[in-house]
Order: structure tokens, then C-alpha cells, then sequence
């Protein structure tokens, strides 16, 4: 193109960045369309891997003044017990279960399955963010007992990998499956053993009534009560069970704080059945 032309196109006609390049270089639009293209999918994709990252933005959570820890509120002159919830988190009910016990104002303990949580992050998130406890319930939820020591320490890992990827630290106690111990499972859980002293059989009986039953029949101050938040009907009986045990003088505390109370200390690879003054 010769100098004249070029001041002639400018005097009629100022032409756009676009067909500038297109009269210089035909191809270095399409090389700026691709940058700029470039750029805003590697946005999207840092976008989306933060968000994945950081399960705190994903979910609505509760606001943390809601629950005042009840150690420091309401425990005094109460009866405690602790409930517990085995085999979760579910996206199906766990969620139910935490609205539930937020409104009823009530804090348990969730002993989670690591290969669970691993896929429900934003739950126990807001489980820890709703002033519950999260502990371990292994990853797989094999019988520790019965399988080799390097296996038991594997998943117990495993496990904890995922809790400290989540939640930023170690779960500091652990339900083996089944309550299965041996002398492998004591020496390679690496925390203490939380167990029960009532087992409500929800996963077998499946009613509110029968649940109640066997609450009612054992429970006692320092009791820990065993059920599992991915059955429906395990989390329909919570606002009753809750309920009947306030009016009968109990308090829920998570197991934490029911030692903390107990001014006991704990020892890993010792199991634990209650908690009686
Ligand atoms: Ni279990």
C-alpha cells in the first residue's frame, strides 16, 4: 500500500483496529480473538477450581453466633448426652438432620465416612460451621479387625487426608466400624475410640417409636447415643428424641464437650462407652 493511499483511506475514512490488522495482517485477528479467548476460559477455569477449592463459598451457611457453645450455656445443673450420627455425610439427609438440629438448637457428633466426605465437603463444612463435631468413621468402613495392620493404618490415613483437606486439620476422634477393635485397630487408629452406650437400631427398625424405645430404656448422664443420618427415618425421629430428653433434664453436648465437662483426658487407641459423672 503507498504513503498516498494510506492518507487518503484516513482523510475519508478512519478505519477500526480490526481492519487495520485485516489490511496489515489478515491473520492477526484471529491470533487477538484467540488470546482474548485464552484469557477468559483460564479465568473461568482458576474460577472454578477456587470454587471447588473452597467449599465455604458454595454453601448457605449458618450463621456461626447461633450456636453459643452450649457448654457455656446451658450444661450447668443439666443431664448431658451426646448424639451420634455414623455413616454420613449424605446429600440426601444429612442436610434435613443439620437444619433440623439448628433449629432445635442442639449440637451433635458425626462420626463421617472419609470416601462420604470426600464428595460432600460443603456438608461437613457446615456441620463444623454449626458448632457439631466431625470425627472419623474410616474411609471405607471395613472391619478393621479383620484385615492386616498395614490396611487398618491405609485407610485410617486415607481418611484423615480427606478431614485435614476439608476442614484444615485431623479429625481428633474415630468410631471403627462395627466397633470392631483388636490390638492392630488400638495401635494404628491414632486417636481415642469413641463407641456407645445406646444403640438405638434405627438402621434395623426404622421408626421413631422404636428409637425412642431404646433411647429411653439406657440412657443415662454421659451417655452416647448411636444413630445414622443417612436413613430418613433415623433424621424424622431427631426433633422428637430431642424433645422428650430436654423435657426429661438433658442437654446435648458433642463429645468434646462432654469430656471437656467430665475433665477427662483422653488416650489414643482407648475406647470409650459414656461419659457418667
Ligand atoms: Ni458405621
Amino acid at each position: 500500500m503507498s504513503t498516498s493511499a494510506k492518507s487518503s483511506s484516513k482523510k475519508t475514512k478512519k478505519p477500526g483496529l480490526f481492519r487495520r490488522l485485516d489490511i496489515c495482517f489478515p491473520w492477526l485477528k484471529l491470533i487477538a480473538v484467540c488470546v482474548i479467548g485464552l484469557i477468559i476460559l483460564l479465568d473461568l477455569l482458576d474460577f472454578t477450581i477456587s470454587k471447588t477449592r473452597d467449599p465455604y463459598d458454595k454453601i448457605k451457611i449458618a450463621p456461626m453466633a447461633k450456636h453459643v457453645r452450649v457448654s457455656e450455656r446451658t450444661l450447668e445443673g443439666k443431664k448431658i448426652v451426646a448424639l451420634t450420627f455414623d455413616d454420613g455425610p449424605s446429600a440426601e439427609t444429612t442436610p434435613r438432620l443439620l437444619d433440623i438440629l439448628y433449629q432445635k438448637d442442639a449440637v451433635a457428633t458425626f462420626f463421617m465416612l472419609g470416601s462420604r466426605a470426600r464428595y460432600n465437603p460443603d456438608i461437613v463444612f457446615r456441620a463444623v460451621k454449626d458448632g457439631h463435631e466431625v470425627a472419623s468413621h474410616t474411609m471405607y468402613h471395613q472391619n478393621l479387625a479383620r484385615i492386616p495392620a498395614g490396611a487398618i493404618a491405609d485407610d485410617v490415613n486415607e481418611a484423615q487426608a480427606v478431614f485435614r483437606e476439608i476442614l484444615g486439620q485431623s479429625a481428633a476422634l474415630s468410631r471403627p466400624p462395627y466397633g470392631s477393635i483388636n490390638d492392630h485397630v488400638r495401635a494404628h487408629i491414632g486417636t481415642p475410640m469413641i463407641l456407645w452406650s445406646v444403640d438405638t437400631l434405627d438402621w434395623k427398625h426404622k421408626s421413631t417409636e422404636s428409637i425412642m424405645g431404646y433411647t429411653l430404656d439406657q440412657v443415662y448422664d454421659g451417655a452416647i447415643i448411636l444413630m445414622h443420618d443417612i436413613h430418613p427415618t433415623s433424621v424424622d425421629a431427631v426433633p422428637t428424641l430431642i424433645d422428650t430428653l430436654r423435657a426429661d433434664g438433658y442437654e446435648f453436648a458433642t463429645i468434646s464437650e462432654l469430656i471437656a465437662k467430665r475433665n477427662i483426658t483422653l488416650v489414643p487407641g482407648a475406647s470409650y462407652y459414656g461419659f457418667a459423672p
